[in-house]
């Protein structure tokens, strides 16, 4: 369903996850940071390049789509983005991670998700865009927020993080919006 091209964006390029360029021990090292998993239920695996392989290789054959984020200035991969599709009932669930903590807090997250964004917008298919995180994700939370994504509910006290209840929080994108 979703086309291979190349998102491109100011600063960012979005290239389908190739595992011979992109699967290597820097990215397994990302799941294995504790500070990048902190807000993921992966920080509770130990991850392997087998492991990041198995999920690298559930997008294959399969509407869904698993992109690398590169810095344009130097062909850096810094992150995966990918939007997990039901086909069935037109929606695409989105989640991010920047392994790469030097670049956070510099406006990367935003732009590849408004990237992915623009991108899932323009396909017929789909119909809602959905993403969901702990509430105490605040860079995420103001992503979501910041990309037009509206309140799509709770699951109050879901999680345990750092031993306390934490609520999910979802937010959504009807296409057209
Ligand atoms: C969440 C993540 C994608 C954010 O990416 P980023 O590039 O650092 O975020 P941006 O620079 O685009 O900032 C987006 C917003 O978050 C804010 N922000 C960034 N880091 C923050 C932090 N540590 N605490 C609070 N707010 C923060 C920014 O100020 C910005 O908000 P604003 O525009 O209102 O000022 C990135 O930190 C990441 O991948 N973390 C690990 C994986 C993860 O948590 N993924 C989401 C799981 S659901």
């Amino acid at each position: 369903m979703l086309t291979s091209n190349i998102i491109e964006t100011e600063r960012l390029k979005l290239v389908t996850f190739d595992p011979a360029q992109h699967l290597n021990d820097a990215y397994v090292a990302w799941l294995n940071d504790p500070d990048v998993v902190r807000y993921s239920e992966q920080r509770h695996k130990s991850h392997t390049l087998e492991s990041c392989a198995a999920f690298t290789e559930s997008f294959n054959d399969n509407p869904s789509h698993l992109w690398a984020i590169m810095q344009k200035t130097d062909n850096r991969h810094i992150g995966n983005i990918h939007a997990d599709i039901d086909p069935h009932n037109g929606i695409a669930d989105v989640a991010i991670l920047l392994g790469a903590r030097d670049t956070w807090d510099q406006g990367y997250g935003l732009e590849a998700w408004n990237g992915v964004l623009g991108h899932l917008k323009s396909h017929e298919d789909i119909r809602k865009i959905i993403a969901g995180c702990m509430r105490s994700n605040a860079a995420m939370y103001s992503i979501m927020t910041k990309s037009g994504m509206i309140d799509d509910g709770q699951r109050q006290k879901h999680y345990f993080l750092n031993g306390k209840p934490e609520d999910i929080v979802f937010f959504a994108l009807q296409v057209p919006s």
